[in-house]
C-alpha cells in the first residue's frame, strides 16, 4: 500500500539526506515514490544529484499562483482558497529515477501568527490534493522548525519521522513537535537518530529516554555523506544497511 511520510526536525538535524534514502528504499520495493521538497531553503534537488536550475520551486511562480488562485498580486485581494493543482504534480515533477520523481514546491515564510496568502493556499493545495494509488509514496521533505505543521500539510499522513542528531537542542525539538501531534491526526510518529557515532550513542538514547522516546531508526554518522554534500554529489546510493533495515521494519509496520 503506498504511504504518505513527511519527515520533520531541526534544522541540519538530516532531514533532506533521510528523505532520499527513504525513497529509495520505497523505490526498491517496487514502490513509485514522489519527493516533494517544501524547504524555503530547497535542497532536495541537490541531495538527488539534479541540477537546482532545473528545480525552481513553484511556489516562486508568480504567474502559475496568480493563474489558480486568481490572485491579482494585490495585498490584502482575494483568492481561491482551494486552488486546482492536481495537473501540476504530474507536469511539474522531475523524474529522478524509473520510480522516483521530485516536485520542487517550496514554502512562503508567513510574516506573522494568522498569515495566509496566496502563496500559502498554493501550496497547501499541492500537499494535500496527491492522490496515491496503490504502489505509490509520497515524502514530504518539511522545513526545518513547527511552521510545517498546518493541518493541510499532515492531513492524511500514514508517518511522521522526527530527524534527531545527538545533542539536547535536536531532542528539545522533536518534544515540541510531538506535543502537537494530538491535535493533528497523525497515524503514526517515528523517531529517526542521525549522525550517530559509537561515542554518542549511549549519550543520544539517555537523552530520548528521559524525554520517554527511543529511536526506531538509526543512521550512523558517516564521513561519506560529508564529502557527498562537500562535492554536492548525490546521496540517492549511499547503503546504510541497519538504517535500511530499520526503516523496512517501521514502513513493515503500518
Ligand atoms: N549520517 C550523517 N553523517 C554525516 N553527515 C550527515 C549525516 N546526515 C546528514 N549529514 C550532513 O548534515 C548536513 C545537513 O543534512 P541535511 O540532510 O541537509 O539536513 P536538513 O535537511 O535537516 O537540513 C549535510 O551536510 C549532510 O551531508
Ligand atoms: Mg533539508
Amino acid at each position: 500500500m503506498g504511504l504518505k511520510i513527511a519527515v520533520a526536525g531541526k534544522g541540519g538535524s538530516g532531514k533532506t539526506t533521510i528523505s532520499v534514502l527513504l525513497a529509495k528504499i520505497l523505490s526498491e520495493d517496487g514502490q513509485k515514490v514522489l519527493l516533494v521538497d517544501l524547504d524555503s531553503d530547497p535542497n532536495l534537488a541537490n541531495a538527488l544529484g539534479v541540477p537546482a536550475g532545473a528545480a525552481s520551486p513553484l511556489v516562486h511562480r508568480k504567474e502559475l499562483v496568480a493563474e489558480r488562485t486568481g490572485s491579482t498580486g494585490e495585498p490584502g485581494g482575494m483568492f481561491l482558497l482551494n486552488p486546482s493543482v492536481v495537473d501540476l504534480i504530474e507536469s511539474h515533477a522531475l523524474k529522478v529515477t524509473d520510480r522516483v520523481s521530485l516536485l520542487p514546491v517550496g514554502t512562503i515564510e508567513s510574516a506573522g501568527e494568522g498569515c495566509f496568502c496566496p502563496q500559502t493556499a498554493f501550496v497547501r493545495a499541492l500537499v494535500s490534493k496527491v492522490v496515491l494509488g496503490k504502489d505509490e509514496s509520497v515524502i514530504l521533505d518539511l522545513e526545518a522548525g513547527l511552521e510545517a505543521f498546518g493541518r493541510a500539510v499532515v492531513e492524511g499522513l500514514d508517518l511522521l519521522l522526527i530527524v534527531v542528531e545527538p545533542g539536547m537542542r535536536s531532542v528539545e525539538t522533536a518534544k515540541r513537535i510531538l506535543r502537537m501531534l494530538p491535535d493533528l491526526g497523525i497515524r503514526s510518529a517515528r523517531i529517526v537518530a542521525n549522525k550517530v557515532r559509537p561515542g554518542n550513542l549511549a549519550l543520544l538514547a539517555r537523552q530520548l529516554s528521559e524525554n520517554g522516546l527511543s529511536a526506531d531508526i538509526v543512521l550512523a554518522y558517516s564521513d561519506e555523506l560529508v564529502a557527498r554534500d562537500l562535492d554536492g554529489r548525490s546521496v540517492f546510493d549511499y547503503l546504510d544497511s541497519r538504517f535500511e533495515e530499520e526503516a523496512k521494519a517501521v514502513f513493515g509496520a503500518l
